[in-house]
């Protein structure tokens, strides 16, 4: 999209006065007839902040705008959108600028649960979210709510159709908004994973038509460029057999039950139990269909062999499968992790040469009972997803229908069921397809079977699409884990610079911790989480602390930013001498904090080694230099933050082989934390940051440095 008139529109709409929900003056007054003006306001904005790793990062918040004409619900129908404050002051950002950016469009949808729009903050494990660092990397941030399954107005479609139209609203307004909305990069993860990928998959198809219409989207068009989509639980009249061809014969799982207390908190457990005989004969019957389907959909390899399934399940797709769990295993290796205490895997001379397929299922484990996502006693989340406003839930798959335990149960229409899966829609005519794909599912995930996403990432690659498709090692179900990586392939697809801009590292997992639909979310967004996991943790007002006086180079401890403030918990992935290891952490405005134990502990291999002595009672902590010690444990950490805390400043009287340094400290949860980039100074341990990679670098062998 060339040349923009949205600065010219700023002048002349400043002038007009205009409440910042979203509802232009002008709609106001349309509102009682149902009717939202769907133009958007460049001096509807509030001007925010965020700092990271010492950085301010300047934006404008345009939030809770109503996307269609005729919303159902505006708690969900609303989309936040942010822009970097330097768009209206003719600057770039990288080469990026307000004509070319590229528009980040994360969902925060989980569970198939209605979700409110996201903001910049911090993510659910920790450090910055996804939004925050695309912003600091100059993109447009524009984050759409949707309507959810709980809601007898939010059966499927409600979210696509939310999504698409949301999609709509930005065309619409593409010649006066910053941002270039041919450049729409969709991301989600599970259920938000599974809607990312639909609306890339399905972009412009008319069969969404009539509920777009009846909603009023914008007149405007609903492709997208680029998808990146975390473990997507998609495919889901497919998916029940798919799962079952995974996980027969291990007929023993392992399920997250939630529920509420009598206090209304949520309480998760998990259920460990073993299938039935009736149970253990669904899943022979279900998993005996699936590679009928497999072998219809005519998926090849890179190099253009049939990938197949035989009668009893094995077959080229298998092997498949199992190849790339062996090329995340390599990946794993190489990057310096341990796997020597997995037997099923065989590395000889630092090559991975094979996977016992059939033990790393029974390492992997079954989280679901047969009729994963289409129940026979309908309890499943996503029976709830296909139910209508007067039956709340109903069958998708004529096996599930035809073994219903539940009297009367109906089958959702089969044009619904077609609307809600991107495998029906990937190149067919009359639909604009996302040309650019990234698709990733941990190899510790049993959300769904690892086959809907392989499915899914070859048939677009058979078509002619830009894909990235891996499994990353060991990770469960879970998304936006590695931001450094996404951004990087976002910045490759989109023919821009990566990143300019300083971020921290965090462990940015969303883990979800294998959430159960038939309990309920993600915890991610809309329905009530007050498990701690994070989504709750970002300061209110602006999305990051500001005012913050930390200064990531400064040469000495700085005043902390207030009494007390909130620590985001996170494991920072570091190279500590170019050896991948974590370190328990907690994020404090951008900057790391870590116990002096742990870091002791990170570096006991190293020339920089130290002991700890700490005296509780006059706070002091003593750090001697010692010789480095040959058995590494850098993995183990003897704190383990995995949540948001309360953090108080701390006044730590620290010394290094007996002299006074200035260190910032914390005390969180009765730990005392000291500020990263502090010790790395006081101890002559250079300390840097890869923005590409987000990697935090300690190198022992080369002295302090201040920059980063
Ligand atoms: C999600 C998880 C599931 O197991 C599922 O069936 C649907 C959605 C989720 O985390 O969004």
């Amino acid at each position: 999209m060339n040349s923009k008139k949205w600065f010219a529109t700023l002048v002349m709409s400043s002038m007009l006065v205009m409440p910042l929900n979203g509802i232009t003056a002008e709609a106001a007054s349309t509102t009682a007839t149902g009717s939202y003006n769907l133009d958007f306001h460049t001096a509807s904005y509030t001007e925010k902040t965020a700092t990271l790793d010492g950085k301010t990062i300047k934006y404008r918040a345009y939030e809770k705008i109503v996307y269609v004409k005729h919303p159902v619900d505006t708690q969900y129908e609303i989309m936040n959108i942010y822009v970097p404050e330097q768009y209206y002051e003719g600057q770039s950002i990288g080469s990026y600028n307000a004509d070319n950016a590229p528009i980040f469009f994360p969902n925060a949808i989980g569970g198939y649960m209605p979700a409110e729009p996201d903001s910049p903050g911090q993510g659910m494990g920790g450090g910055d979210n996804a939004a925050l660092i695309a912003l600091a990397n100059g993109y447009v941030v524009a984050s759409p709510g949707a309507r959810g399954r709980t809601a007898t107005t939010g059966k499927a479609p409600a979210a696509i159709v939310d999504l698409k139209a949301a999609v709509r609203y930005l065309r619409y307004n593409d010649s006066v908004m910053p941002g270039d909305a041919d450049k729409i990069i969709s991301n989600g993860t599970s259920a938000g994973g599974a809607l990312s990928a639909l609306l890339g998959a399905s972009g412009n198809n008319a069969d969404y038509e009539p509920y777009l219409t009846e909603l009023g989207a914008a007149d405007a068009k609903d492709d997208i460029f680029a998808v990146s989509s975390y473990t997507p639980i998609t495919n889901l009249d497919q998916a029940n057999d798919a799962y079952e061809w995974q996980f027969n014969g291990i007929n023993t799982y392992s399920k997250l039950e939630i529920s509420t207390d009598t206090d209304y908190h949520i309480q998760r457990k998990t259920v460990q139990g073993t299938l039935t005989a009736d149970q253990i004969q669904v899943s022979n019957d279900l998993s005996a269909m699936f590679p009928a389907y497999l072998n219809s959909l005519n998926l090849k390899d890179a190099d253009g062999n049939a990938l197949t399934l035989n009668s009893d399940g094995t077959g080229s797709f298998r092997d498949y499968i199992q190849s790339l769990v062996i090329a995340s295993a390599q990946r794993a290796l190489d990057n310096g992790t341990d796997l020597s205490d997995k037997s099923w895997i065989t590395i000889s001379n630092g090559k991975v040469t094979d996977v016992n397929y059939d033990q790393y299922l029974a390492y992997l484990g079954r989280m679901k009972t047969p009729g994963a996502f289409d129940a026979l006693d309908l309890s499943a989340g996503e029976n709830q997803l296909f139910g209508t406003a007067t039956t709340d839930t109903k069958h998708f798959t004529q096996y599930a229908q035809d073994h219903s335990t539940v009297e009367g149960s109906s089958m959702a229409d089969a044009q619904t069921i077609k609307l809600m899966n991107p495998m029906n829609y990937i190149s067919t005519s009359g639909t604009d397809t996302a040309p650019n794909w990234r698709i990733r599912f941990g190899t510790k995930d049993s959300d769904t079977s690892t086959a809907v996403s392989a499915m899914l990432a070859l048939d677009l690659q058979n078509k002619g699409y830009n894909v990235d498709y891996a499994l990353p090692w060991d990770v469960p179900h879970s998304g936006d884990y590695d931001l450094g990586e996404l951004f990087t392939w976002m910045a490759g697809v989109a023919g821009g610079s990566t990143v300019n801009a300083t971020v921290p590292v965090a462990d940015q997992s969303t883990t979800t911790g294998g959430m159960n639909m038939g309990g309920g979310m993600t915890g991610k967004a809309g329905a009530p989480d007050d498990s701690g996991t994070d989504n709750t943790s970002a300061p209110s007002g602006t999305s990051t602390t500001t005012g913050s006086t930390t200064s990531p180079s400064s040469n000495t401890s700085t005043a902390p930013i207030s009494a007390t403030t909130t620590a985001t918990a996170g494991k920072a992935t570091v190279k500590i001498n170019s050896k991948t290891a974590t370190l328990a952490s907690y994020n404090i405005a951008g900057s790391h904090y870590v116990t002096a134990d742990d870091l002791a502990t990170a570096l006991q291999a190293t020339d920089k080694a130290f002991t700890v002595a700490a005296d509780s009672a006059t706070g002091s902590i003593s750090l001697t230099s010692t010789t480095a010690s040959s058995v590494s444990t850098s993995n183990t950490t003897s704190s383990n933050p995995t949540r948001s805390a309360k953090a108080s400043t701390a006044k730590a009287s620290v010394t290094v082989d007996g002299k006074q340094v200035q260190v910032t400290a914390y005390t969180i949860q009765g730990t005392t934390y000291l500020k990263l980039r502090d010790l790395a100074q006081a101890l002559d341990v250079n300390l840097s940051w890869q923005s590409v990679t987000r990697q935090l670098n300690i190198d022992t062998t080369t002295g302090y440095s201040a920059e980063q």
